[in-house]
C-alpha cells in the first residue's frame, strides 16, 4: 500500500527509567490508508498508546520510521507543523481546561494553529451544533456529563479539519449505552468527512462495529500479533450487532486475543 496515509516501519520504543529499560514496542509495522478506520486492540501495557503518541510526535521512536502522506517524519526530525496540523488527537481522558467554557476549549486548536479567519469559528459552531452541544456551549467542563465531555473532545480534535484522527480509548470510561450512541455518531462523522481513523479500544464489539481492519497486539514486548479484516457491510448500525456475522467476527477476534494472553502465561 504505497499510497498509505500513515505507515509505520519497524518501530521500536525503549523507555529508560531510573531502575530499568522497558521495551514498550518491538518491530511494529502498520499501515493506514486514506479514509481507513482501523482499530488497535490488545492487553494493557502492550504499547497501544505508545504507538499513537509516536504518530502524533508526542514521543520519539527509538528506531524505525514513520511516514505520513509518503513523507518520512520520524525518527530524526520533529514533525513539521503542517504535518501536525493534519492530525487530531482524542485522549482517553478529555483533558478539558476547567476554567474555559466548552466552546473556548473546543476552539483552542484554532488559536494554537493561528486559524483566525471567522470561517473557522463558524466551523467550530457547526460541529457543536452537529453533536448536540449547542445548549451547553457556554457551560464549564465540570458541568457536563461524561458523554458530552467526550463529544467535546471529539470536536476539539476535529476543529482544525485534520485528515487523521488518533483516538486513544475515547469512550472507554462511559456506560455501554452512551458508548454505543457515540460509536454510531462517530461512524456518521467518519462517513461525512472521510477521515483516516486510528482507534484504540479494549472492546471487541467496538472494534468490530467500527473498523475495516483490526491490529491485535501482545505484550512483553509490545508487538503486532495479528491483523484481521472486518468485511461487514456499511453503513453499520445496531441491527448489525445482533447478526450472526457480527458475532462470528467477535468470536474470531476474542479467540485471537485469547491466544495472545495464553501465550503470555508460558
Ligand atoms: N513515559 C514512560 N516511561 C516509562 N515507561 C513507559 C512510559 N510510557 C509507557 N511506558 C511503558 O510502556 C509500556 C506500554 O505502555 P502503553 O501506555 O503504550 O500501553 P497501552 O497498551 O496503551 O496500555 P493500556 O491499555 O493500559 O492503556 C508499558 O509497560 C508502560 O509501563
Ligand atoms: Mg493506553
Amino acid at each position: 500500500m504505497s499510497n498509505a496515509k500513515i505507515r509505520l516501519v519497524g518501530l521500536n520504543k525503549l523507555f529508560h527509567t531510573r531502575f530499568q529499560t522497558i521495551e514498550a514496542v518491538r518491530n511494529v509495522d502498520m499501515e493506514f490508508a486514506a479514509g481507513d478506520f482501523v482499530s488497535i486492540i490488545g492487553p494493557s501495557g502492550c504499547g497501544k498508546s505508545t504507538i499513537i503518541r509516536m504518530i502524533d510526535d508526542l514521543i520519539k521512536p527509538t528506531s524505525g520510521e514513520i511516514f505520513i502522506d509518503g513523507r518520512r517524519v520520524s525518527p530524526h526530525r520533529r514533525i513539521p507543523p503542517e504535518v501536525i496540523r493534519k492530525i487530531g488527537f482524542i485522549f482517553q481522558q478529555p483533558n478539558m481546561y476547567p476554567w474555559m467554557t466548552v466552546r473556548e476549549n473546543v476552539m483552542l486548536p484554532l488559536r494554537v494553529f493561528g486559524l483566525r479567519d471567522p470561517e473557522w469559528a463558524r466551523h467550530a459552531d457547526a460541529l457543536i451544533e452537529m453533536t448536540g452541544l449547542r445548549e451547553q456551549r457556554h457551560a464549564y467542563p465540570t458541568e457536563l456529563s461524561g458523554g458530552s465531555m467526550q463529544r467535546a473532545g471529539v470536536i476539539r480534535a476535529m476543529v482544525h479539519k485534520p485528515d487523521i484522527l488518533l483516538m486513544d480509548e475515547p469512550f472507554g470510561a462511559l456506560d455501554e449505552m452512551t458508548r454505543e450512541q457515540l460509536n454510531l455518531e462517530l461512524l456518521d462523522i467518519w462517513r461525512a468527512t472521510g477521515k483516516t481513523i486510528v482507534f484504540i479500544t479494549h472492546s471487541v464489539q467496538e472494534a468490530v462495529l467500527l473498523s475495516n481492519r483490526v491490529y491485535v497486539m501482545g505484550t512483553n514486548p509490545g508487538r503486532v500479533v495479528d491483523e484481521i479484516a472486518v468485511d461487514l457491510p456499511r453503513p453499520r448500525n445496531l441491527k448489525l450487532i445482533v447478526s450472526d456475522r457480527f458475532a462470528g467476527y467477535c468470536e474470531l477476534l476474542t479467540g485471537r486475543i485469547g491466544q495472545v494472553e495464553l501465550s503470555q502465561i508460558k
